[in-house]
């Protein structure tokens, strides 16, 4: 009479692990949680790159360059070569105008250059993934 539970739970079982199978992989890939995962590679910025070309209207530019500059509510890394005042002599663009407000104040959603600049990098092994 009860013969059948087994039977039904292998099969719940077997439904189960067909599921697993399906479910996204981590970001560790097969490795199990009790052994560190290799680390990531290094992100390969260009030393002193040149900017790559813009593919979208009004992109923010990619950082050709480090983007670690500390920003913190006591200074802007970034203003020290970027501010229109200095960008000539850093031989850096200047702040775009839309960052300003018309006392030449930067605007306070633009202060943290990160939120919407990225820094450009090489990402061989992706590419070499595809
Ligand atoms: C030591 C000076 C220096 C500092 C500090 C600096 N930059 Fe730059 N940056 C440059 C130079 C030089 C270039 C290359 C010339 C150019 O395209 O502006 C550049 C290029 C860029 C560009 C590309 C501009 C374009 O038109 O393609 C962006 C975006 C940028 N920097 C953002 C940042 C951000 C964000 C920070 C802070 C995390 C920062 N920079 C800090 C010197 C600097
Ligand atoms: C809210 C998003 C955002 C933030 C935050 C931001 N930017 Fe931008 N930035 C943009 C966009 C969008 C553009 C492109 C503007 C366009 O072409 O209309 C741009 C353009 C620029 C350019 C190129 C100007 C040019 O004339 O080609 C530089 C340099 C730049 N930003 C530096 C900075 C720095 C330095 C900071 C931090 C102080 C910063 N940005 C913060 C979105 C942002």
């Amino acid at each position: 009479m009860t013969h059948w539970k087994p039977l039904l739970l292998v099969a719940l079982g077997l439904s189960g692990l067909a599921l697993a199978a399906e479910l996204p992989q981590s970001l560790r890939g097969a490795t199990p949680v009790s052994d560190a995962a290799p680390a990531p590679a290094m992100a390969d910025y260009p030393a002193k790159g040149t900017s790559l070309p813009r593919s979208l209207v009004h992109q923010p530019p990619l950082i050709p360059h480090k983007a670690s500059y500390p920003i913190t509510g006591q200074r802007n890394g970034c203003t020290g070569c970027h501010d229109p005042k200095r960008a000539a002599k850093m031989k850096a663009t200047p702040i775009h105008i839309s960052h300003y407000r018309s006392d030449s104040t930067l605007k306070g959603e633009y202060y943290f250059c990160n939120q919407c600049h990225v820094p450009q990098q090489n990402l061989s092994e992706i590419k070499a993934a595809q």
